[in-house]
């Protein structure tokens, strides 16, 4: 059995690839939309991350690596010099407080508005999905997106690869490659919303294509043991559907072509952590594996410690928790009482709701 299947303690260390973690709590990427027009993570910014330097590992809300994959409102971008300057402040601010911090890398895929993003939105096939979006402009229906020829793909490798690299010149100490929840690369994985033909679509070989090469590319240009891949399979967002038959088939194959790679990490965002299909790419991956329940009830304590002790998962990604509570370590450790999130402000713009959840030190 390799070493990652045993069980571990949620608050011992552990070393993922290149990445070093105090303890196995991993703050969950969470996009807050406060980078304004222009996507530069600015001072609040980098006071929200640093307040929770103390989680084994974050990961940074979703970043765009180009224009065209600009999904949110208010979203920060790894592309421009302004924005690069502003993530070094933000992993400074992180560093200095002790923790480590990696860059989500995501394109929003068809999961955008061209009064987002300025650019024709793309996909792997011209199916909309069936709700709205906020844009500038306000509520609209998400657009039909232009589905993208195979001899463009070799750019959208080149977009991720070049976000990493930028990731990694901003400070970052590692990148997390967004394949989740709807968005680019999830709909190539999957046969609800890729209609493509081979080599990128049809067999779960060629929908898993894609983000193979993604990976791989990315491996080649910043090493193996800083790279981690989000999956999120029979999650259901966002018009992304998985049936279970197709999710064993897709993630399976997916998942034995990144084993080899030493990747640092695969986060994995399921219903059912300790069910058969993700304890079943668990033990097919053999290296860092990291569970996260999903949108409808928030991850808890008991919960997490439960995954840990059953040898489910070598850390656990926690969201909503982290949000209200910037020491969670402690406080989990501890076994106190937990700030109450405020819904209201999650994607409110400025400091509330973002920099002025207090510590127990504070709340004294
Ligand atoms: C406000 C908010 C923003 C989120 N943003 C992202 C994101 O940028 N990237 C991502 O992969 N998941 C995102 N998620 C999903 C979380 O990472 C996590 O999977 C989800 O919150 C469930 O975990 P929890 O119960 O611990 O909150 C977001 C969730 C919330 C609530």
């Amino acid at each position: 059995m390799p070493d990652s299947l045993a069980p571990a303690d949620l608050f011992a260390p552990a070393a993922f690839g290149a990445l070093r973690l105090d303890n196995r709590l991993v703050m969950a990427p969470l996009t807050r939309m406060r980078s304004g027009a222009e996507g530069i993570p600015g001072p609040i910014v980098a006071e929200h991350y640093a307040q929770r330097a103390s989680a084994g590992l974050i990961v940074s809300e979703g970043t765009y690596p180009s224009f065209a994959g600009h999904a949110f409102v208010g979203q920060p971008g790894l592309v421009t010099e302004e924005q690069l300057a502003g993530w070094r402040a933000v992993t400074d601010a992180v560093h200095a407080n002790g923790g480590q911090i990696v860059a989500q890398v995501m394109h929003g895929g068809r999961a955008t508005h061209e009064h987002i993003s300025g650019h024709e939105v793309v996909a792997p096939s011209a199916i909309a999905i069936q709700a709205e979006v906020h844009t500038p402009e306000g509520k609209e229906p998400y657009p039909v997106p232009r589905a993208l020829r195979d001899d463009e793909l070799p750019g959208i490798v080149e977009e991720f690869v070049t976000g990493s690299r930028n990731a990694i010149a901003a400070g970052f100490d590692g990148v997390e490659l967004h394949g989740a929840n709807g968005y680019l690369l999830n709909e190539f994985l999957s046969e609800s919303s890729n209609h493509r033909e081979a080599p990128y679509g049809g067999s779960p070989e060629n929908r898993a294509r894609l983000v193979i090469e993604v990976v791989r590319a990315v491996v080649d240009a910043i090493g193996a043991d800083r790279v981690g891949l989000r999956i999120s399979p029979e999650r259901n967002a966002q018009d992304v559907f998985d049936t279970p038959e197709d999710a064993e088939a897709t993630y399976g194959y997916l998942i034995d072509q990144l084993a080899p790679l030493g990747l640092a990490f695969v986060s994995i965002l399921h219903p059912d952590p300790s069910g058969e299909l993700v304890q079943g790419l668990r033990t097919r991956f053999g290296g860092p594996f990291l569970v996260n329940s999903g949108f409808e009830s928030i991850t808890t304590r008991d919960e997490a410690l439960a995954w840990m002790a059953a040898g489910h998962s070598d850390a656990v990604v926690v969201g909503r928790a982290f949000l209200a509570n910037p020491d969670l370590p402690r406080r989990w450790r501890e076994n106190t009482a937990l700030n109450e999130l405020v819904p209201a402000t999650i994607y409110a713009s400025g400091a509330e709701g973002y920099t002025d959840y207090p510590t127990l030190e504070q709340v004294g």
